[in-house]
């Protein structure tokens, strides 16, 4: 039969059809979703593969089988034509006419979507494991619903940088089979976890699933060519049917014409070469020999475009040492969506051609697997090695890839194998290029006589690294050599490791993330993994240590166990069970079962409880009625399973209700359901044009000539607008809020100052064109006369270049002016706290579309309305209220979208005001991380001096903190860290904050600003003198706690309030208690005698956090039907506003029934209506956490006036017979008689807006990994004093989320900058916000009540930024682990040469970590870059 050719592509999308018949190739499934059809919950977030907010089902039917695969994909990465014949199913195809789906109800009475913008590809991600699992019958399994294990797993590819992942987690596991249901946190199926009930829960029901459409059964196995010709470009997707039709279609395309052809499997690499569009594609997946499975004993032959999915069940299904340990390892390449897709074939050309830092290049080396290449005449058989060494030409095909199964080497026999993988990464599952990859194939004999050894002499050997920068996976052939015929003792390995670090330095180069020095310490550590377990028992001596273990578990994948062995080389063969050692009762036991990671991070089962017991700590108000508890919260020794768990506490009273209740987030069903409309999802009006900024690539140079004539030329581009066509003044910020004026410009001129400041707007037809065009944009610099750019504060200061913060020059805090003399004293001490960058999902983005009689109206992404309504008047030169600037939600902000969304908003308002067209623009994910800049990075020197016991008598501190070049809030930034640093008495404080002006991008508020870095400084000055007098460290910081008296002389009185308001010994107390500090202390203590390669560390530190509310206003009105509309000048972007508003609305309202009557106006009346600064004018903006507060004021305010309004209604109701009027029929008659029925009101105006406190403290632990400084963290508890929350599950989500934040500035999210100024990590390949395998296994969160003070509404407190500070605790566990390792290096004989500080030894050094910045690389290198050297020379010297 002939081949069935088709040329149009023809899928389904939600169940509908869809035929096209020109179309750009080019085009990603995820454009073509969000910009031709009506389904915009599917979002773009990076557009690399790297966030899953683009994640859809695809549906494809095999004719053969007479089966439906189903499986996600990164929409983001897939061309339009690969999906042709698929039926592709977004979050809205969910649904079931109008009812919301199972998944999407759960994430939202769970919690679980806070900004939403992450929601639908977390949404379509679960349902994808829930659809999978329903077919599990079908093949025999007894629960057709996924394992805890598999549940959660499911959203191991997607990023939320809102809520730190727990409730979504709760989401997952709710769906398990295995799950204990009381397990599940705080949620609105059930009251409290005594009521927890399966049967609450909406069910999944697979049998009312979407169909795959009959349709695209009918016409599977069609074969697409499609040609389009473009604005004269001719583009094209070609299906092949054989190789010789591949060969043939390559050679028609190439053959005299000019054109990028590309073979295309799963074209993930896209997400990779972003910057790569070939004209013509030719799909591959047809072709039979490429999909082609052939196994025999020895031998598994995969056809190259098999996925790397299929690989992985292939090789589970075949199992054995090496398929079962390759399957491992695939299961943390990329993550499942990229894996899905992505072929085995394109990873290793990718590898081959591209020098791409592959672990599949590198398994496959290290398992000795062949390819087959093929061309047009013959084929060739070629090893691994040889295939990577070259590079295949382009009219070659990567056929198969063949791996042997080295069955014949059974470890019973005479010859025993061991092969072993290994990737270190900060995400332990995957979602992140290794730093380094390795894969090690021993054979070994089996020792003659039982002298203690496991294994003979090394009979072959295969040591493969990848991702070292040599151009591809290589063998280290030297270190193979000298081990060849020897059996492995201390002496040998020494010289083994010695050999190997000697060849990886030389070919190993830095990258954007790790240095060479780093990846060869890595390497050895693989190495020395890979063997330790082999080495004899030894009869060395235990020292101070005791009897450690490795990490506890199995790391050879034939089951045998690490052996325990101590610093100085004594081995015990016990397995090890470490006993109660995170556990808080004490008798509960902990399996550290240390499997399954091959980057060496052990697995902890605790099986135990999760250490809170249920009862959050009474607050001073004694009118509480009940505590509500969800989660684990008593411990009685179940065992809880694998996963991540959390509880949560929180008081309980009725009298405001429905504030204070736990109500499900405003508009969460439908952020799920893909229905929530963000303003890159409101659709174009006709004749739209795209906008694209041309930015400064140089960091400080001249701007001799800016030419877009070639620009203009290209597709689709229609004008270019810089700074010399500005209408009115050039001006991209004008901030006069809050007492701070500052004004930014929107197009540099003469000069630049900073890589991503503005030079111009390219505008287009379509979005790519304007991107397109925007690249063709020539500058010419001249950086000959400026000098070299400031890029350091160190450089600024000394150049003068900064601004004091002038209120951030503090006297001493004392009593008169003098410091006090302490007995001992440190000084001119350094401390360095990073930079973070935002990250919100959405990335900056505006539409604006002009109106008649000039006017405009501006949909933007940001929360300042208000500003950008100021700014717009000064940039078009026209008055106020011809502005409109609306917003309805944000996809995320972090203060990201405070000012620096502004210049996007502004940019597309001159635009369409000089076209006189709409104009919108959307920034990649790229671009915005190089334009927005982030949180400050400081620099600390202080002078210190204490007494014996630890009392700090005077503390003398010089901030440096870098504020970038554009003004934003620098004058406010150096008060915020001073504040922070103020958490610990200093007896007396002398204190100057500066805020530098260098060649950056702007460092606006992020979360927490200056909060973060204030509070490390303190943080580690108190660590310090603990370290430096030999003393405990919370004896140190107890010492130093302030009491109400000390914060009233730092705080002042009016934030400090009342004694009895002061719950900081308190909440430390709790977190104490809660978290069972002490037993654990001492269990981490004996831990770390016993473990040498893995250690841990706890710390308990507290946050004060002084706010004080801002002006907000709200406007409620009635209208006759007895609906509610609010506006309110507060921005709803995942914090809840729009929820507590709500809440705070029904309360108000429902006042007219007295002071005791609540929830008379149901909150189904109410509608929280979007920004819009002509409906509610000079809203202020949204920051600092307590808008939500001032609006719920301003709010309740509000309906207080309408309350008056409408009680001369209600009672004429009443007195007619109505007992209890309808409140529908009050606001009826009250329209019907005149009465006003809307009211604007601002908080303060009844209740004085009012300064507070708010207090927090968290114990955290966690594990560190020696060998590659890979950090887990293992359990957090945390307590917070709320006031009387206005809805705790909110308040919860902000405190997790804000938390889990903190870890990533900490321990992932590292910014890093070029000598020139230019951002090196500016995507999701290099920036890594945290995902599930960054957040505590455990988090317990408790509110406390601490309200009392009646001028605040509910004396609610914000919860949105000061956990984040409490993040310190992680990066100060981290410290105290790494202490211990340091410890041990004092026992060990330093390696000679290496005496930098890499090896630097002893744990006394009182500076031990001055740099927050805990990423990986950092911790090795304190833990000993060589230690595994220093290790094998004792074990060595000791032997001899
Ligand atoms: C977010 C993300 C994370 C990732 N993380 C990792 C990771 O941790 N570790 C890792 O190893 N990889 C990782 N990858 C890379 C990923 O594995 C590769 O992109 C993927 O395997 C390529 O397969 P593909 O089918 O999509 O190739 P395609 O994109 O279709 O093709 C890639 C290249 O290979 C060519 N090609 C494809 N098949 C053949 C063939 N049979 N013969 C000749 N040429 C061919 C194509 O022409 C193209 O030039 C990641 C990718 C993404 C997007
Ligand atoms: S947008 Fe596709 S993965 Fe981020
Ligand atoms: S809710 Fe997940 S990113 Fe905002």
């Amino acid at each position: 039969m002939g081949k069935a050719v088709r040329s149009s592509v023809v899928f389904a999308i939600n169940g509908r059809r869809v035929e096209l018949t020109d179309v750009d190739p080019r085009t990603s499934v995820l454009n073509y979703i969000r910009e031709e059809t009506e389904f915009k919950g599917t979002k773009r977030g990076c557009g690399e593969g790297g966030c899953g907010s683009c994640v859809v089902l695809l549906s494809k039917y095999d004719s053969k089988s007479n089966k439906i695969e189903e499986y996600t994909i990164n929409s983001c990465l897939a061309p339009i034509c690969s999906v042709d014949g698929c039926a592709i199913t977004t979050t809205e195809g969910l649904k079931n006419g109008k009812e919301p789906h199972a998944v999407h109800t759960r994430l939202a009475e769970f919690h679980a979507s806070q900004c939403g913008f992450c929601t639908p590809g977390m949404a379509v991600s679960i349902y994808s494991c829930l659809k999978n699992s329903s077919k599990k019958s079908s093949m025999g399994a007894e629960s057709t619903k996924p394992t805890v294990a598999e549940a959660q797993k499911a959203i191991a590819g997607n990023l939320c940088r809102c809520t730190g992942y727990r409730p979504i987690l709760d989401v997952c596991k709710s769906f398990a089979a295995d799950v204990d249901i009381e397990d599940l946190g705080v949620n609105t199926f059930w009251e409290s976890s005594e009521l927890a009930k399966e049967s609450s829960l909406n069910l999944y029901q697979s049998e009312k699933d979407p169909e795959f459409p009959t349709f695209l059964k009918i016409q599977a196995g069609d074969y697409l060519e499609v040609k389009s010709v473009r604005a004269e470009e001719v583009t094209a997707w070609r299906s092949a049917s054989t190789l010789s039709e591949l060969f043939t279609m390559y050679e028609e395309e190439t053959k005299g014409k000019n054109r990028d052809v590309n073979f295309v499997a799963g074209n993930t690499s896209s997400g990779v070469y972003k910057d790569f569009k070939p004209s013509v594609y030719i799909d591959i997946n047809k072709i039979p020999e490429l999909h082609s499975v052939v196994e025999t004993d020895c031998t598994l032959e995969v056809g190259s475009a098999v996925s790397l999915s299929k690989l992985i069940t292939i090789m589970d299904a075949r199992g054995g040492p090496v398929y079962s340990e390759l399957a491992k390892h695939l299961r943390k390449v990329a993550n499942e969506h990229v894996r899905n897709r992505a072929s085995v074939g394109g990873n290793l050309i990718l590898a081959q051609k591209r020098g791409f830092a592959s672990d599949v290049a590198t398994i496959l080396l290290g398992a000795g697997s062949q390819v087959t290449i093929a061309t047009s005449r013959d084929s060739c058989i070629k090893d691994m090695e040889e295939f990577l060494a070259g590079v295949s030409p382009d009219t070659t095909i990567l056929q198969c890839i063949r791996i042997p199964s080295w069955a014949q080497y059974s470890k019973d026999g005479k010859e025993k194998l061991f092969f072993k993988t290994y990737r270190s990464s900060p995400r332990k599952n995957g979602n992140a290029v290794s730093s380094v990859n390795a894969a090690f194939l021993g054979i070994f004999q089996t020792p003659e006589v039982d002298n203690g050894y496991t294994v003979g002499k090394v009979q072959q050997l295969r040591l493969a690294f990848g991702h070292l920068g040599a151009p591809h996976a290589m063998r280290a052939k030297r270190t193979e050599k000298y081990l060849l015929q020897k059996t492995v003792n201390p002496d040998v390995l020494k010289n083994a490791v010695k050999i190997l670090r000697e060849d990886i330095l030389s070919s190993a180069k830095d990258d954007d993330l790790y240095t060479a020095t780093y990846k060869a310490s890595v390497a050895v550590s693989y190495l020395f993994q890979f063997f330790e377990p082999l080495l004899p028992s030894s009869n060395l001596t235990s020292s101070q240590v005791g009897t450690p273990c490795m990490n506890g578990g199995d790391t050879l994948s034939n089951g045998s166990k690490v052996h325990s062995r101590d610093v100085t080389g004594t081995k015990s063969k016990s397995e090890v069970h470490n006993k109660g050692d995170t556990c808080t009762n004490g008798n509960s036991e902990v399996h550290n079962k240390g499997d399954t990671d091959s980057n060496g991070n052990s697995e902890v089962h605790d099986k135990g409880d999760t250490g809170t017991n249920g009862a959050a700590m009474n607050g001073t108000n004694s009118d509480e009625s009940a505590v509500r508890s969800f989660g684990r919260t008593s411990g009685n020794g179940i065992g809880i399973g694998e996963g991540f768990w959390g509880a949560q506490s929180f008081p309980h009273y009725d009298e405001f209700s429905p504030l204070s209740k736990p109500a499900a987030k405003d508009a969460a069903v439908l952020q799920a359901s893909g229905e929530a409309v963000y303003t890159g999802d409101i659709p174009s009006p006709p004749g739209t044009l795209h906008a694209a900024l041309v930015y400064s690539k140089k960091a400080l140079a001249k701007v001799k000539a800016l030419e877009a004539s070639d620009a203009l030329t290209s597709p689709g581009a229609t004008s270019f607008f810089c700074a010399k066509d500005c209408i009115a003044e050039n001006v991209s910020v004008v901030n006069n809020i809050a007492g701070l004026e500052f004004r930014e410009p929107l197009f540099a001129e003469e000069t630049v100052h900073f890589v991503g400041e503005c030079l111009g707007v390219l505008v287009a037809d379509t979005h790519e064109h304007a991107v397109l065009a925007a690249e063709k944009v020539k500058v010419d610099y001249d950086n000959s006369t400026l000098g070299p750019p400031i890029l350091s504060v160190e450089d600024a200061a000394g150049m003068n270049s900064f601004k004091i913060s002038p209120l951030a020059v503090m006297g001493t805090a004392s009593v008169g002016d003098e410091l006090i003399k302490g007995e001992y004293r440190m000084e001119n001490i350094e401390l360095f706290a990073g930079s973070q960058y935002y990250f919100y999902m959405e990335t900056h983005t505006a539409l604006a579309v002009p109106d008649e009689d000039d006017c405009i109206t501006v949909y933007s992404s940001n929360h300042s309305p208000e500003v950008l309504h100021d700014t717009l008047s000064a940039a078009l030169g026209i008055p106020m209220h011809n502005i409109r600037v609306i917003t309805r939600r944000l996809g995320g902000s972090f203060g990201g979208k405070n000012t620096r969304s502004l210049i996007v908003a502004t940019a597309c308002a001159l635009a369409a005001f000089k076209l006189k067209k709409p104009v919108r623009m959307t920034l990649d994910r790229n671009t915005d991380m190089v334009l927005s800049g982030g949180r400050h990075e400081s620099k600390a020197t202080y002078s210190v001096e204490f007494n014996k016991d630890g009392k700090i008598t005077s503390l003398e501190t010089n901030v440096l903190m870098n504020g970038g070049y554009p003004d934003d809030y620098r004058d406010l930034l150096g008060l915020l860290l001073t504040k922070a640093m103020k958490c610990y008495n200093w007896t007396s404080w002398r204190h100057v904050s500066k805020v530098c002006r260098t060649n950056l991008p702007a460092r606006s508020m992020m979360r927490a600003p200056g909060e973060i870095q204030g509070n490390f400084f303190a943080e580690s000055i108190v660590e310090h003198v603990a370290t430096y007098l030999g003393l405990d460290r919370d004896k140190v910081r107890e010492i130093n706690m302030h009491t109400h008296e000390s914060a009233k002389l730092f705080y002042g009185p009016s934030t400090t309030g009342k004694a009895e308001l002061f719950t900081l010994p308190k909440i430390v107390q709790r977190t104490k208690d809660l978290s069972n500090f002490e037993s654990r202390k001492l269990n981490v203590h004996s831990f770390n005698k016993r473990s040498m390669w893995v250690k841990r560390g706890i710390s308990l530190t507290h946050v004060i956090y002084p706010n004080m509310q801002s002006a907000k206003v709200a406007r409620v009105s009635l209208f006759k039907d007895g609906s509610v509309a609010v506006a309110s000048g507060g921005t709803e972007m995942g914090q809840g506003l729009f929820t507590k508003v709500k809440q705070a609305t029904a309360y108000g309202l429902s006042l007219l029934w007295g002071e005791n009557a609540t929830g008379k106006v149901d909150l189904s009346k109410i509608r929280i209506v979007e920004n819009d600064s002509i409906s509610l004018a000079n809203a202020g903006t949204t920051n600092a956490g307590t808008t939500s507060e001032g609006t719920c004021e301003a709010v309740v305010n509000a309906c207080k006036m309408l309350v008056k309004n409408l009680t001369p209604i209600y009672l004429k109701l009443k007195a007619n017979g109505g007992e209890s009027p309808r409140w529908e029929d009050v606001v009826k008659l009250a329209k019907g008689s005149r009465v006003v029925l809307t009211a604007e009101a601002r908080n303060g105006e009844i209740g004085p807006a009012t300064e507070y406190m708010a207090c927090g403290a968290c114990a955290s632990e966690v594990e560190v990994d020696l060998l590659t400084g890979s950090v887990k963290v293992l359990q957090a508890d945390l307590v917070y004093d709320c006031g009387k929350s206005l809805n705790p599950a909110v308040d919860i989500g902000q405190i997790e989320g804000s938390f889990v934040q903190g870890i990533g500035y900490y321990l992932t999210e590292q910014i890093k900058w070029d000598e020139n100024g230019v951002l090196l990590t500016n995507g999701t390949w290099t920036y890594k916000p945290p995902t599930i395998d960054n957040i505590p296994q455990k988090f317990n969160v408790e509110l406390l009540n601490s309200a009392v003070d009646s001028s605040r509404i509910l004396s609610s407190k914000t919860a949105g930024e000061a956990p984040l500070v409490l993040s310190t605790s992680v990066h100060l566990a981290v410290r105290e682990a790494i202490k211990s390792a340091r410890a041990d290096l004092q026992h060990l004989p330093p390696v000679p040469g290496h005496c930098g500080p890499e090896n630097m030894k002893g744990s006394t050094d009182p500076l031990l970590i001055r740099n927050s910045v805990t990423s990986m690389e950092n911790v090795k290198r304190l833990c000993g870059l060589y230690n595994v050297e220093q290790y094998l020379e004792k074990l060595s010297i000791e032997s001899s």
